[in-house]
């Protein structure tokens, strides 16, 4: 069964929600199969398949592109997009717009960084019919103002501003929010004090949620950030892989003339 937003709103303080990244047909239908709650196709798109330095050059027609790949796997897991940078901060009439051509992609939800800053958007967005995944902490499409990625929530002013954003999005109306490398106490607290599901990324244990990018979580990013759990090590297998069919070749070992 299609797991939907109320799915996910119902998941809170009755059981942890898993959400992986899948930027193709193949790896989304891998995670729906192994039971996956949630598949982004997130803007790491950029940095983990395209070979961007950042997720800030992703367009909307790359993600609504990726988007359909997903969608054509038919998941019973719920598709989010994430909103690219390069559209979400223009009016409001091109932000619904954005929505419309990745909800016709085949997502069924579209996640937006940002919190309080944000919430007057969504809120109308979230009236217009949109279903928002909020994100705040480490809003990765900042990264070229902050000078690069670091921890939310350490101070008792950032801790504060988390939970502004955070009550400011429930009040707009998402469904859910994701909680990017945020100090792991701040991190409970900000849980503990909205109804709807935070899903945390290294931000500690006591989130309703997870998710991690796919390429971290499988082991074939070179260097991962310090919080994930590697629950494979494909980057390893594939290059010995490869490395063995080149010698194959090489060799005149493949094919074999039978
Ligand atoms: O784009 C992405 O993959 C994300 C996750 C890191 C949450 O936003």
């Amino acid at each position: 069964m299609k797991v939907t937003t109320k799915c996910i709103r119902k998941k809170k303080g009755v059981e942890k929600i898993s959400m992986i990244t899948a930027y193709d047909a193949m790896f989304a239908r891998l995670a729906d199969e192994a039971g996956v709650d949630i598949i982004l196709v997130g803007d790491s798109l950029g940095n983990t398949i395209l070979g961007f330095e950042s997720t800030v050059p992703v367009t909307l027609e790359m993600m609504a592109h990726h988007v359909r790949a997903v969608a054509r796997a038919n998941t019973n897991a719920m598709v989010v997009a994430d909103m690219p940078f390069a559209v979400a901060h223009k009016s409001f009439d091109t932000v619904l717009d954005a929505c419309a051509e990745l909800v016709r992609s085949g997502a069924q939800a579209v996640k937006i960084e940002g919190g309080a800053k944000m919430a007057e958007k969504i809120g109308c967005l979230v009236e217009a019919g949109v279903a928002v995944m909020g994100h705040i902490g480490l809003e990765p499409q900042q990264v070229l103002k902050l000078g690069g990625y670091r921890k939310f929530g350490k101070t008792p002013e950032e801790r504060q501003k988390l939970l502004k954003d955070a009550a400011e999005l429930q009040k707009a109306g998402v469904f859910s929010i994701i909680a990017e490398m945020c100090d792991a106490e701040a991190a409970k607290e900000l849980s503990a004090s909205v109804d709807v599901p935070v899903i945390g990324i290294g931000s500690g244990p006591d989130c309703d949620g997870q998710v991690l990018v796919f390429a971290d979580a499988l082991g074939l990013t070179q260097t991962p950030p310090s919080f994930v759990k590697r629950y494979a090590d494909l980057r390893a297998a594939v290059i010995g892989a490869y490395s063995n069919f080149v010698s194959d070749i090489k060799n005149g070992i493949f094919p074999e003339r039978k």
